[in-house]
C-alpha cells in the first residue's frame, strides 16, 4: 500500500467526469487499498478516485460507524427525504459549507470481488457518499453549498456538533 498525493480543487481531474471501470484487476485493487489508506492518512471520511488524480468510478468510505465500504461503479437508485449539514473536502482545505443532502439513499454499485452490491444508507454515511459520487461526477460540494463557512464560525460549530465538518 502506498499513500497517494490528493489534488486540490482547481486540478482538472477533479472538474470531468471519471470514467466508468471495465475491470477488476490488480491495478484496482491496489488502488482500493491506498485510497484507503490515503483517506485514514488525513483523517478524512471518504475519497474519490479522481481526487487522487484516477479517473475512474471508485470511492471509499468511512463514517465511523461501520466498517470501510468500497464502491465501484456505484449508482444512486434511490433518494429520500431532506437534510442540511456542513461538509468539508480533502481536496478543498480550509472550506467548509452547508450543503442540502438527501436523508436517505440506495445505491447499486460493484464490491472488490466484482459483485454487484445494494448499499441503503442515512445520516452521515448518506451524506459521505453522495458528495463522493459528486466528485465522480465532476462536482465539489462548494458548487452546492447554500452558505460557505469562514474557517472562524467552523471552530465555534465543531464545539457544538462534533458530527459535522467531517472531510471527504
Ligand atoms: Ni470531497
Amino acid at each position: 500500500m502506498a499513500l497517494r498525493q490528493i489534488l486540490n480543487d482547481n486540478h482538472p481531474v477533479l472538474r470531468s467526469p471519471a470514467r466508468e471501470v471495465k475491470n477488476i484487476n490488480k491495478g484496482l485493487l491496489r488502488l482500493l487499498d491506498d485510497m484507503l489508506e490515503t483517506m485514514h492518512d488525513a483523517s478524512g471520511v471518504g475519497l474519490a478516485a479522481n481526487q487522487v488524480g484516477v479517473s475512474k468510478r471508485v470511492l471509499v468510505a468511512s463514517s465511523g460507524e461501520e466498517s470501510v465500504i468500497e464502491l465501484i461503479n456505484p449508482c444512486c437508485l434511490q433518494a429520500e427525504g431532506e437534510e442540511v449539514g456542513v461538509e468539508g473536502c480533502l481536496s478543498v482545505p480550509g472550506q467548509y459549507g452547508e450543503v442540502s443532502r438527501a436523508e436517505k439513499i440506495t445505491l447499486l454499485a460493484l464490491n472488490r470481488e466484482g459483485h454487484e452490491i445494494c448499499i441503503k444508507a442515512e445520516g452521515l454515511l448518506a451524506r459521505i457518499l453522495q458528495h463522493e459520487i459528486d466528485h465522480l461526477d465532476g462536482v465539489l460540494f462548494t458548487d452546492k453549498a447554500l452558505r460557505l463557512i469562514d474557517p472562524e464560525e467552523m471552530q465555534g460549530e465543531e464545539k457544538s456538533e462534533e458530527k459535522d465538518g467531517e472531510k471527504s
